[in-house]
């Protein structure tokens, strides 16, 4: 009886139950024989703890819209992968035994470009992992699109577009800050679809005068409104110009809570506009996977579920020296 374990890691999105149910409903279809099913709790400090439930098909029944992972996840971070924690635990020696101990012929795991670093880690010591590519921010490294993208952009254009509305109404600058670190896909996307003015993405650092010179030119054509969509991560070219130190340094100073308020305040002072702040934040990663995206749980699913029944081995290395894996039980 083939046995596999799953496990969702990182930042949750709205399509880990749906891509699990998938992965299943597929084994389920295309095994011969029946599939033992081991879920771990809390991504991989599951697998560290021996933290797991055996898990049953109908587990995985009604989940499709589910939004949240029905596993629960963490963040283990790969640079410190193989420095034990306060209880002195070695990570990978740990998640090893587990895997072995259960005999496992597969392991599934649903994350972004750290725990796909530590999969390809974990296919190095000899286990066999297919890691698939979530996140919302949609820069897991060899994969076009993620899942949780889509849905994350569905929402963060609702918001865009719902602020539309009172912005107008009160003929108000507003700036809104959408998820994204060190990419800039939600923002960009949602930005160019709810019709922003600016969109400040961290790959490309601004200049404070263009915006300036973006609201006083809609103001003399008329416009009661304007919308700046910035990325959390967004970053001016004098930032840009900065060492790492004195950025860090800088982030450090900062006392607002995020670079948005510091926009706005400086929208405010220049223009004389009355400018407001709107942070949609984790409700871009919540609720159940949105329509637009649901196009994608079906490859996911069937490359996922069917390189496990057909027995396939593709496991490749990148240039980067880490992988987006495919690699398969024995
Ligand atoms: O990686 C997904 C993401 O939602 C990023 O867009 C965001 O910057 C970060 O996670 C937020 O992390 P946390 O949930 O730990 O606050």
């Amino acid at each position: 009886m083939p046995k596999i374990g799953l496990l969702t890691s990182g930042g949750d999105c709205q399509a880990l139950n749906a891509t699990m149910r998938g992965i299943v409903k597929t084994l389920m279809n295309s095994c011969s024989d029946p599939v033992e099913i081991f879920g771990f709790e809390d991504g991989y400090q599951g697998l560290i703890y021996g933290r797991y439930r055996t898990m049953e098909p109908m587990d995985f029944s009604g989940i499709l819209t589910r939004g949240g992972t029905i596993l629960g996840t963490s963040r283990t971070p790969f640079k410190l992968l193989d420095i034990p924690g306060q209880d002195g635990v070695q990570k990978v020696p740990a998640m090893k035994k587990t895997y072995n101990q259960l005999k496992l012929d597969c392991l599934f795991m649903l994350g972004g470009n750290g725990s796909t670093k530590t999969a390809n880690r974990l296919s190095k010591e000899g286990l066999n992992i297919i890691a698939l590519p979530k996140t919302i921010d949609n820069d897991t490294w060899g994969t076009d699109l993620t899942f949780g993208f889509t849905s994350a952009v569905e929402v963060a254009t609702r918001c865009i577009d719902d602020i539309h509305t009172t912005a107008s109404s009160h003929g108000r600058v507003f700036v809104i800050e959408i998820m994204g670190h060190k990419v800039g896909w939600i923002p960009l996307y949602a930005g160019i679809a709810g019709g922003a003015d600016a969109i400040l993405i961290p790959e490309i650092p601004y200049e404070m005068k263009n915006i300036v010179s973006t609201i006083e030119r809609r103001m003399s054509l008329g416009a009661r409104f304007t919308i700046i969509v910035v990325a959390e991560g967004a970053i001016s070219k004098q930032e840009a110009g900065m060492s790492r130190k004195e950025y860090r340094r800088r982030l450090q100073e900062r006392t607002s809570p995020s670079i948005v308020y510091d926009i706005a305040a400086e929208i405010e002072k220049t223009t004389g506009r009355e400018t407001r702040v709107a942070i949609p934040g984790h409700t871009q990663r919540g609720g159940g996977p949105r329509r637009s995206g649901s196009h994608l749980r079906d490859p996911v699913r069937r490359r996922g579920g069917e390189s496990l029944s057909q027995r396939q081995v593709r496991y490749h290395d990148s240039a980067a020296g880490w992988i987006y894996v495919s690699c398969i039980a024995r």
